[in-house]
């Protein structure tokens, strides 16, 4: 690319936007030029308003730290010095909604992160290796937002990436009926222990909205685009459980599929490792080169051997086994923060970039 398109981080200071902007740093595409946050936050240079909430391991990066903090209210002013915003404002969903869209219609292009538009029919939500071809319905969006270039695209929730990209890998086989059970990271919520002690040795078995999003979700990924909007899948019926457990970053499942074709563990093994998709094939700047690996080890995936393989884009999967009452189980993992959020949008946007849907303006 001959120049960087100009991006800017909605929720900039909160713990996705901050991993939007590690992730962004030297970044062969993209230039973080504006970060926006709550009124709060705006008025003072970067490194002022988070002070001491920066939660990456990584340091804050030089780049960003003089930056003054934009109002995300202010939608004309942010949207004016950008080509596109990534999205991660913690606000209601109606406000989230209402604020995507005014973004939009100012023709600068959504990527987010937040679940607002999740369900928006003409909204595609996609995992870059799973569902690109959804991309296809924003045409249809601009139709009805009135726009030339502007449109809202999402990301699915967090959970899902630890067992929806391996269904996907064995989708001939015909998985009907899955039971899943997460067990997920406190930067999930937005914390480190710091902020939440009181998880430190816990177990927490409630998260707030999160089971329905884990069993629904992955059907709307494996739907087809009919008429400019997204039907989702029928198939499989997936009942899941989310806990709350003292792991700072990685969400890891539990499950158990019932296919109705014959396969053995080593035909799954291989769908598994063989899988990639167009991030792989078009060598996108933040793809992982092996989507999926399989772990032969009884202990593994393990969250703090493997939740940064392939810089957390990578899912792991492990403990591929026969089941009694099942036809097989197995554990995967992934990585919250950077696989399901703000790696998964900057993929989706790369590939939005390399299919032409975001230019600079
Ligand atoms: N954490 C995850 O792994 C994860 C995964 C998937 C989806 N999400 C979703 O992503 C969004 C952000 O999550 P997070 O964990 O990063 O939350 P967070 O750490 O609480 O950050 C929230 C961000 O939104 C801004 N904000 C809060 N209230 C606002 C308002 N009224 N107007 C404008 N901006 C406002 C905050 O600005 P100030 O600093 O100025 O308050 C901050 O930049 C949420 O919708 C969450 O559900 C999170």
């Amino acid at each position: 690319m001959e120049k960087k398109l100009r991006v800017g981080v909605l929720g900039a200071t909160g713990m996705v936007g901050q991993r939007f902007i590690s992730l962004l740093e030297n970044h062969p595409w993209y230039e973080v030029v504006t970060v926006a946050a709550s009124p709060r936050s705006a008025g003072r240079t970067y490194e002022e308003a988070v002070g001491d909430r920066w939660k990456m391991a990584t340091p804050m990066p030089e780049a960003v730290k003089q930056l003054v903090v934009m109002n995300v209210n202010e939608v004309e002013k942010v949207a004016a010095g950008v080509d596109f915003v990534f999205s991660a404002v913690d606000m209601t969903k109606d406000e989230i909604k209402a604020i995507e869209e005014a973004y939009a219609k100012t023709e600068t292009p959504v990527v987010s992160n937040n679940s607002a538009h999740r369900w928006t029919p003409d909204v595609p939500m996609v995992v870059p290796e799973i569902n690109p071809e959804h991309f296809d319905v924003i045409p249809f969006q601009r139709k009805r937002l009135g726009t030339d270039r502007g449109f809202i695209a999402v990301k699915p929730n967090c959970s899902i990436q630890s067992y929806a990209p391996a269904l996907t890998a064995w989708k001939e086989f015909e998985p009907y009926e899955v039971v899943a059970t997460t067990y997920q990271a406190i930067s999930g919520a937005g914390k480190t222990f710091k902020e939440w002690p009181e998880m430190e040795g816990n177990i927490i078995p409630y998260i707030g909205g999160e089971e329905e999003k884990s069993e629904q979700e992955p059907l709307r990924l494996w739907g087809r685009v009919e008429d400019g909007v997204i039907v989702k899948a029928e198939s499989p019926v997936i009942t899941c459980q989310c806990i709350r457990v003292p792991v700072l970053n990685g969400h890891t499942a539990a499950a158990f599929v019932k296919f109705r074709k014959k396969v053995t563990k080593e035909q799954l093994i291989e769908k598994l490792v063989a899988f990639k998709g167009l991030p792989q094939e078009l060598a996108l700047p933040s793809a992982p080169k092996q989507f999926i690996q399989y772990l032969e080890e009884d202990n593994r995936p393990q969250v703090t051997a493997d939740v940064d393989f392939e810089n957390g884009m990578g899912i792991s999967i492990g403990r591929l086994r026969e089941d009694k009452v099942y036809d097989y189980k197995f554990v995967g993992l992934s990585h919250n923060t950077v696989r399901g959020a703000a790696g998964g949008a900057v993929l989706c946007a790369e590939l939005l970039t390399a299919k032409g849907y975001i230019q600079a303006k």
